[in-house]
């Protein structure tokens, strides 16, 4: 829904320092999240991923609304290891607000 994707569009905020969404999107720290919503963990080219992200991924890990919820909630809890340094986004309704946006540029 439009509104919740506008939403999402704020909370983003938090993500840019880190990563870029859609046309013209680069790695940065963080790796591109153009298609992440149902996309497959671990899988931009280009990007050096953090072991445990890597063995996820290896492990048939795909980036669900469930999935992605529980990681954005802890990341560090949810993915142990993981170089994505960013505390979590603790309100549900945000977590929903950021996957909508996302889903917005492909899924
Ligand atoms: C990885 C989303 C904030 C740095 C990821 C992945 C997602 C994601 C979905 C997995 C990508 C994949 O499997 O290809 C988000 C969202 C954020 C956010 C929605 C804001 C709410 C940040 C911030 C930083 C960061 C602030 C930097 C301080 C990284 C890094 C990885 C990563 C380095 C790779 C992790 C690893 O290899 O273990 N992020 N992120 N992210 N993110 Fe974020």
């Amino acid at each position: 829904d439009a509104e919740l994707a506008a939403a999402g569009a704020k909370v983003f905020k938090k993500c840019k320092a880190c990563h870029q969404v859609g046309d013209g999107a680069k790695n940065r720290t963080g790796p591109i999240l153009t298609g992440i919503v149902n996309g497959a963990a671990g899988a931009v080219d280009g990007f050096r991923y953090s072991k445990p992200l890597t063995k996820a991924a290896e492990g048939g890990l795909i980036w669900t609304e469930a999935e992605l919820a529980a990681f954005l909630a802890k990341p560090k809890a949810y993915l142990k290891g993981t170089k994505m340094s960013f505390s979590g986004l603790k309100k549900e309704t945000d977590q929903a607000a950021i996957i909508e946006y996302l889903r917005s540029f492909g899924s």
